[in-house]
């Protein structure tokens, strides 16, 4: 009962102060409620708890107090470190078969903490770009000289204003790294790679064949750039327009839902209750405010768990305070993060169980899910109404520069909840397919000028890629596809049905707008 008038209390706070991110949002460990609110970092740290729920949950479960999940092993992941080399599976198909379009979304890559832990110094960074700091990249400092010259591309306000390199010797709170911008440098690298042979986009692209968006913070932007010039190295920025996306949802102008928020608050709430029944959990926050001489709500409003996870990142050891500082003073311990982590898996596993989240997710992607059918089918009829070779003016080339609290949401709309939690620089790749004609090395059927039938144009096909890896068949829409009796690919269609009506079968609807507004009366 007191748990729960606590929580009215902290909802009715935090709903005056959303604009602002206040400090009883980051208490309750919350997702953003309206679109504009800022990544929340807390999610950054069940990234590096859920790890591969999966694959972990059969050896954790059952031990839950007694052996905490390897905080180092999923921290690593999370952080994801380039310093070697990847496996990625984008560009891969059956022979013969043409790649019409490739939409991407990104998290954007290593980050300065948006928190800092009260009392404590905060992580010593430097945030300029020089390739004789480690990690480095090859394009590193063509990047920098290119970005240079950005004055000459076309920014949507209000990005023209935005820095387009990370340039302060003592890091900024949320500013990309180093590290950030060679994780991306290397992801379009990688897919650069994955597509040259596929002929995706010609050095004489036009400008509406590449489609770039981003939100207005310094480190999408930079990421999403950073990402272009690996792909596209040395790219024409007359030819570049850089659109802005208000919401972290990229919902453009279909961010209105009721119902969505409804949801979300839902989710907070069995969050909130899951959390203050962790009684591991509670004594570890007391333990380290003790340490640290500040209250217990203090410390967990600094949402520690993101700094804590910069100075993994960033080979940091944890912070350390003194006596004379008003608490018991010593250092935070590894034992204390790994108790924050273990509770994340926790709250990952139970957000699965109750399905509000993948709830929420359904009404927060529809808009951008919707988006990448469109042009998906955009791109197929202009290729087979046979304008240009490559659907010339249509968007081949999509780029979302975004952050979790967007690919999370993506991941459970499209029904892979199992996956990993975006770490930095996290990537998911959506690529249209074209099979061959079916006509193909048989003698020409006599068949009327101006005839094209449908048989003859070859089928369309989805994948669906997450950090390098194909998960088409793991998405909702094609879990249950007989890979063996048809096609090795996903028909498009299936996403499209998906898209258009299946998946407000999660929320009892058949559409956007009655899920979020209601049944029409
Ligand atoms: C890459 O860096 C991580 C984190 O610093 C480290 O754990 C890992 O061993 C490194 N891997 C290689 C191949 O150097
Ligand atoms: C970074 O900032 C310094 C000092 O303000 C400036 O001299 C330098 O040109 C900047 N570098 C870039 C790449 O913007
Ligand atoms: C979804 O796409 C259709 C076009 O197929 C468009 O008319 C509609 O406005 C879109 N809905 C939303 C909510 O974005
Ligand atoms: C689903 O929607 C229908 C029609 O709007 C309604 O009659 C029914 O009660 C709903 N079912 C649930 C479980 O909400």
């Amino acid at each position: 009962m007191l748990a729960r008038n606590r929580f009215l209390l902290l909802v009715v706070v935090g709903g005056a102060a959303l604009a602002i991110i206040s400090l009883s949002l980051q208490f309750l460990n919350l997702i953003p409620i309206t679109p504009i609110l800022e990544e929340r970092p807390f999610q950054a740290a069940d990234g590096v708890v859920g790890g591969n729920l999966g694959k972990s949950r059969k050896r954790v479960f059952p031990v839950l107090q007694t052996q905490e999940p390897d905080p180092m092993a999923g921290a690593s992941d999370y952080c994801n470190t380039p310093n070697r080399s990847e496996q990625a599976w984008e560009g891969h198909s059956p022979a013969d078969y043409k790649l019409l379009s490739v939409q991407v979304m990104i998290r954007h890559g290593d980050r300065y903490p948006i928190y800092s832990i009260p009392k404590t110094k905060r992580p010593t960074i430097d945030c300029t770009l020089s390739s004789s700091r480690k990690p480095s990249h090859p394009l590193l400092n063509s990047f920098i000289s290119h970005m240079g010259q950005g004055g000459r591309g076309h920014w949507e306000a209000p990005l023209s204003s935005v820095p387009r390199l990370p340039n302060h010797s003592a890091c900024e709170m949320g500013e990309l790294t180093q590290t950030g911008v060679v994780q991306h440098l290397r992801n379009g690298q990688v897919l650069q790679q994955a597509y040259r042979r596929h002929n995706l986009l010609p050095s004489s692209w036009s400008p509406p064949q590449v489609w770039v968006e981003t939100t207005g913070k310094s480190r999408t932007l930079q990421s999403g750039l950073a990402f272009l010039y690996g792909l596209l190295p040395e790219f024409d920025w007359t030819k570049l327009t850089v659109r802005h996306q208000w919401s972290t949802l990229f919902c453009g102008s279909a961010c209105d839902c009721p119902a969505r928020n409804r949801y979300l608050e839902e989710e907070q709430r069995r969050q909130y209750r899951l959390r203050v029944s962790d009684t591991e959990l509670e004594r570890t926050y007391v333990e380290m405010a003790r340490t640290l001489g500040m209250l217990t709500r203090q410390l967990r409003a600094a949402n520690p768990i993101d700094s804590l996870l910069c100075h993994l990142c960033h080979g940091i050891s944890f912070p350390c305070v003194s006596t004379g500082n008003g608490g018991t003073g010593g250092c935070l311990t590894m034992a204390q993060f790994a108790v924050i982590r273990r509770q994340q898996f926790d709250d990952e596993v139970d957000r699965k169980r109750v399905g509000l989240y993948r709830k929420y997710a359904i009404l927060a992607m529809y808009p951008y899910l919707n988006r990448t059918a469109n042009k998906m089918e955009r791109v197929a009829r202009a290729n087979e109404a046979g304008r240009q070779p490559r659907a010339g003016g249509e968007e081949v080339f999509t780029l979302s520069s975004a952050h979790d609290v967007t690919v999370a949401p993506l991941l459970s709309a499209l029904g892979l909840e199992d996956s990993r939690f975006p770490r930095f620089a996290a990537r998911v790749v959506f690529e249209l397919w074209k099979s061959p004609p079916a006509t193909q090395g048989q003698p020409k059927k006599k068949a009327g000028k101006g005839e094209r039938s449908k048989a003859k144009d070859g089928e369309l096909f989805l994948r669906v890629l997450y950090n390098g890896e194909d998960v088409t068949f793991h998405t909702t829409f094609c879990r249950s596809h007989d890979r063996h009796a048809g096609h090795p690919l996903c028909p498009l269609k299936n996403f499209l049905s998906y898209v258009r009506r299946d998946m407000f079968k999660v929320v009892n609807a058949t559409s956007y707008q009655e899920a979020c507004y209601g049944p029409p009366v």
